[in-house]
């Protein structure tokens, strides 16, 4: 009725059209929603910040219902058949063409909804998964899983336990061992491995909000494979980082900084490694009067251009040990696949060389020749990992004094960031502020209303004058900031943010996380105004009130610096659950405290609480971080009363 047939859609177009629209409508009610736009966008690689996604919502939508008809999808779309719309849509089809999709088993289809997840994920991730906890001697009873057998992953994940190694790996000491339930798991037990793997993924940044327990227990594909992919990806870049490997300063060009270098993303660094190899391989540079002269390159984004292999194998030729180190016997790369004529098997040859590396994860042939991006970065950052093959430059003029490791303030604050899942992700918590689109979006979690329409400006910024765009949502996010969220900013101004002033930026980041915390505690109660003095009654009374002799003066107190407060806490809230056996008391050396601060900071996750601090500022009683300790176990018990 509301069509408006023009007469340049035909027939074909409009089953097209049709298809398409199913598609991305997953729960088949006939609309297109934010959600499940947002959902086809991620899914098909290309996630897309929820103002953008609003955005397309506001445009197709012509009755104004926050959500797309079919008409309204059809009705415009001569307009889609051009514009960039249009070719965001085609694209994240098209690529979602490529996942498997499920749904139909009756629990699914119960809730009406339908996801569809990576094939090639599952299979690439239940390979990794296999290696990396081979000898462990908790995961037996799930591994290996058998990558055939398309449930064994969702089965293997269900209990906790290969989820809370997995990230134990990626961050090193994330999780204490003692907190892991192991044997005779009961869907309680179970219910806490869980939590301890949901709130500790959250603390190294990974994105968990929308993922519960319950869905991981009954291992919802594509909430257990997102979530897998970002713990596995944290691990594999964690290394990528100039602080913690000095030979990445061989991948500077010319007139570029240290500085410079630091800003790069583990995406963009990898893919400079790749090229700088194939550069030194000549390969690069054979052919480039040629047409396809990117074909010879690895480009950003897509790894299509690794699909025929032939940079791969000049990648495996290069890195390969030459024999020159006593550890590293020489193994010599066997080219002959290279002239392979079919893609297929020639990404099958390379694969076998990869493999004699020890690298032979993350892709199949196909997925090499589908260029498959996700699985493809994993496989080169791999590479790097085990054979980056760098030298750090020597007698340059190269200032290293600015080259620092992030402060563990910073990294709990990105960390926290990245987990509420801003776009972009936060690799440099100064770096990646600059535009301040990143603190605007945290403030719309702490109720700051944001005027995206006319107050924000948006990438891409034009080539002159990006820096005048970016520093007008500066000014405009510390004016919100005084007069909207009541912030105390005094002194600082929109310039310091665009600068990445550090102290400065750290203030204004602060005040929203804890804001956050305390907006967290006050739905849970009766919006009455959380702060400091509540959460210490609270503290001490619900001490007192389980016959705990601790008590806590103020988020200073030095009795903290045991954890003892915060472990007598965690077992008032949840009687029964600390084991005092395992606790050191009376006087204590830095090691029993630190010890103790572990065991705590892994307890409070493990009973439910979101707890981002780590063991470090309990031991050394940072006031800010114990204030969100205790505010989050606050929370926890509240949900207890
Ligand atoms: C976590 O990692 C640390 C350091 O590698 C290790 O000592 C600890 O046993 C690990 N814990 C678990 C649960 O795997
Ligand atoms: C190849 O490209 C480089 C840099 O892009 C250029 O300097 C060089 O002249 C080119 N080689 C040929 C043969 O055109
Ligand atoms: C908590 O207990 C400490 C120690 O007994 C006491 O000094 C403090 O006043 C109490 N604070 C509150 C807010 O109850």
């Amino acid at each position: 009725s509301k069509i408006k047939m023009s007469g340049t859609i035909t027939k074909d177009e409009m089953e097209e059209l049709r298809e398409a629209f199913q598609k991305i409508d997953t729960n088949s009610n006939g609309f297109i929603n934010d959600s499940e736009l947002t959902e086809l966008f991620k899914e098909a690689n290309l996630p897309m910040p929820g103002y953008k996604v609003r955005e397309i919502i506001q445009k197709l939508d012509r009755d104004k219902d926050n959500q797309i008809s079919f008409d309204e999808f059809l009705s415009i779309a001569k307009e889609l058949k051009g514009g960039d719309i249009a070719k965001s849509f085609r694209k994240a089809i098209n690529r979602k063409e490529g996942i498997l999709a499920i749904g139909g088993t009756s629990e699914l289809s119960s809730q009406g909804t339908q996801h569809s997840f990576s094939e090639e994920e599952r299979f690439a991730f239940v390979n990794w998964i296999n290696s990396a906890l081979e000898k462990d001697p908790d995961c037996k009873h799930v591994l290996p899983m058998n990558p055939n057998t398309p449930n064994s992953l969702f089965t293997a994940v269900g209990d906790g336990i290969v989820l809370c190694k997995m990230i134990n790996l990626s961050v090193p000491d994330t999780i204490d061992e003692r907190t892991i339930n192991k044997k005779k798991l009961t869907p309680f037990t179970i219910q806490e491995n869980l939590n301890l793997a949901l709130n500790s993924a959250s603390a190294i940044g990974c994105h968990v909000v929308n993922i519960g327990a319950q869905d991981l227990r009954e291992g919802k594909p594509h909430l257990v494979l997102g979530l897998l992919w970002q713990i596995i990806k944290i691990g594999l870049f964690a290394d990528i980082v100039l602080s913690k490997n000095e030979a990445l300063a061989a991948l500077l060009r010319e007139g570029e900084t240290l500085a410079d270098l630091m800003k790069l993303s583990p995406e963009e660094l990898l893919l400079r490694w790749a090229n700088f190899h194939l550069e030194n391989a000549g390969y690069s540079k054979i052919n480039n009067l040629s047409s396809d002269i990117k074909v010879k390159y690895f480009c950003p984004s897509n790894w299509r251009s690794s699909s025929d292999s032939r940079a791969y194998f000049h990648l495996l030729n290069m890195i390969a040990p030459d024999g020159s180190k006593a550890d590293k016997p020489r193994i010599e790369i066997n080219m002959s696949g290279y002239n392979e004529k079919d893609d297929l098997r020639r990404a099958e040859c390379m694969l076998l060389q990869a493999d004699r590396l020890g690298c032979r994860q993350f892709v199949t042939a196909a997925d090499v020749v589908s260029g498959n991006s996700k699985l493809n970065l994993a496989f080169v950052a791999n590479l790097f990992n085990k054979y980056p093959c760098l030298t750090k430059p020597e007698g340059q003029d190269l200032d290293w004094g600015k080259v620092e490791g992030e402060t563990r303030e910073e990294r709990t604050f990105r960390n926290w960031m990245n987990s509420l899942g801003v776009n972009p992700h936060v690799n440099h918590i100064y770096g990646d502020l600059l535009d301040a689109l990143v603190i605007l979006q945290l403030y719309e979690r702490i109720k700051v209303t944001v005027d995206w329409e006319h107050k924000v400006n948006r990438p891409p910024y034009p080539k002159i004058g990006a820096n005048m765009k970016k520093l007008e949502n500066c000014n405009y996010a510390v004016a919100l900031g005084k007069t909207k969220a009541g912030f105390s900013l005094v002194g600082i101004g929109g310039k310091d943010l665009n600068d990445g002033n550090p102290t400065l930026t750290l203030a204004l980041v602060w005040q929203i996380m804890r804001r956050y915390t305390l907006n967290v505690l006050e739905d849970l109660g009766d919006g009455e105004a959380a702060n400091d003095d509540l959460i210490i009654s609270w503290v001490n009374r619900t001490l007192t009130e389980a016959g705990k002799s601790s008590k806590i003066s103020n988020f200073k107190d030095r009795s903290i610096s045991t954890s003892l407060p915060v472990l007598d806490l965690i077992d008032s809230i949840q009687p029964g659950s600390v084991r005092y056996d395992l606790v050191k008391t009376g006087t204590l050396s830095e090691d029993d405290k630190l010890d103790n601060a572990k065991y705590a900071v892994s307890m409070a996750r493990k009973i439910g609480a979101r707890v981002y601090a780590l063991p470090d500022d309990l031991l050394e009683v940072k006031p800010k971080m114990v204030m969100t300790v205790f505010a989050c176990l606050m929370g926890r018990g509240m949900k207890r009363e």
